[in-house]
């Protein structure tokens, strides 16, 4: 079956092979109620099994209930398969403390110091209206509306202890996260994902991207920390920039993907060469320039429509996971907005960081259980 198991030590849809469509929503919890707050991630945590499974979100489904309740199930993915679905929820600083620095659920003392705001970067042109939240979740699916519909029920589960603060439609991954997979295509036109850690290399993951015993506190061990980045892409002023100027930008091939003086998609780029320009994107995202630091991203493509100047509203949601963004998305992202020469075609309009915690382990867990 298409259907990607729930449960597990750790939750699905971070190494799981990256699937085309994304809806992703950030929530923002209108109670202080502690205890509705747990029914709630409890409720989630029973409609996510069931969804990902490929099954209704509640256990009557979409049909079958009494003509005078409104069904627990919305039914627009009635006779759909799985088609891959996971479900993947982090905790934002603000469910710790919020911004009046209230701590609503008695959470502060638990919060991980790995999930200090990020810094304000070079260049940065965030909108606060879509960036930040209490609670995010992750919805991927190889049909975007399995993945709205994972969205849709778990917002109308949610209702009156939780409100949509922002969310995003996500299609055509940008990036692959197994070595199963070939590698996409962003909208620059590049391949993207080629240099990503993939679920595969297990010794690289528990060294850059689980959160580990004694990294901090015990209820994210096995987690992971999530780092979104809506980033618009100028891609008008792109198609009219020449084929090499693009490489040079990229540091690799447009066609095969290779590094620039390389030949092949997979050959290690040579960072020595002066063939790869001191501001070229792989270069300075490279792992040998930022004290070692690997990502797990795992983005995805998007058209808002357009912008009302002739122009596309399109982009990446570049969505990284890792063991602790202090030492991996931060200092890369300061190293990218400071010299990258892909600058010029980018404007990072949202950010979001989020704690995910570790799998939910069978029936009688649920998210976060071990937080609270
Ligand atoms: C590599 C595009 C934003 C981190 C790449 C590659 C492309 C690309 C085409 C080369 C293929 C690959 O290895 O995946 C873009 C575009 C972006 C963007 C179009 C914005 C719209 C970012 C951001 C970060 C980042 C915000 C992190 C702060 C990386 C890393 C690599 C990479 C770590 C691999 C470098 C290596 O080890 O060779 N990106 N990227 N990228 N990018 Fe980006």
């Amino acid at each position: 079956s298409d259907a990607v198991t729930f449960f597990g030590r750790t939750q699905a849809g971070i190494v799981t092979p990256a699937q085309d469509r994304l809806h992703f929503v950030a929530f923002d919890v209108l109670t202080s109620d502690r205890a509705r707050l747990v029914q709630l991630l409890k409720d989630w945590s029973a409609a996510a099994a069931r969804m990902t499974a490929g099954k209704d979100a509640g256990e009557i489904g979409a049909t079958a209930g009494i003509l005078e309740a409104p069904p627990d199930d919305t039914g627009e993915a009635i006779g759909l398969p799985a088609s891959g679905l996971t479900i993947t929820v982090g905790f934002g600083p603000t469910l710790f403390r919020d911004a009046t620095g209230k701590d609503r659920f008695g959470l502060a003392a638990r919060k991980p110091a790995a999930l200090a705001d990020l810094p304000r970067f070079p260049g940065d042109t965030i909108d606060p209206a879509i960036s930040g939240g209490d609670i995010c979740v992750q919805a991927c699916a190889n049909d975007p509306q399995v993945a709205v519909h994972a969205i849709r029920n778990l917002a109308r589960i949610g209702m009156g202890v939780v409100s949509v603060r922002w969310s995003q439609l996500g299609f055509g991954r940008t990036s692959s996260t197994s070595t199963a997979q070939a590698t996409p295509r962003n909208l620059f036109g590049f391949k993207d994902g080629t240099a990503n850690l993939k679920a595969e290399e297990t010794d690289l993951l528990d060294q850059h991207l689980w959160v580990r015993a004694g990294d901090g506190p015990e209820w994210m061990t096995g987690g992971s920390y999530m780092v979104t980045r809506k980033i618009r892409m100028l891609i008008e002023t792109w198609d009219r920039s020449p084929l090499g100027d693009q490489e040079n930008i990229v540091g690799r091939t447009k066609g095969e993907g290779a590094p620039i003086g390389q030949s092949r998609e997979f050959d290690e780029p040579d960072l020595t060469s002066t063939s790869i320009p001191t501001d070229a994107h792989v270069r300075l995202a490279h792992p040998t320039v930022n004290n070692g630091a690997r990502l797990l991203r795992r983005g995805y493509n998007f058209v808002d429509g357009s912008d009302g100047l002739g122009r596309l509203n399109a982009g990446l949601f570049f969505i990284a996971y890792q063991r602790d963004p202090r030492t991996h998305f931060v200092p890369i992202q300061l190293n990218l907005a400071r010299h990258d020469a892909m600058n010029e075609y980018l404007r990072h309009v949202s950010s979001g960081l989020f704690a995910c915690p570790p799998g939910v382990s069978g029936p009688d867990d649920y998210w976060g259980r071990a937080l609270f």
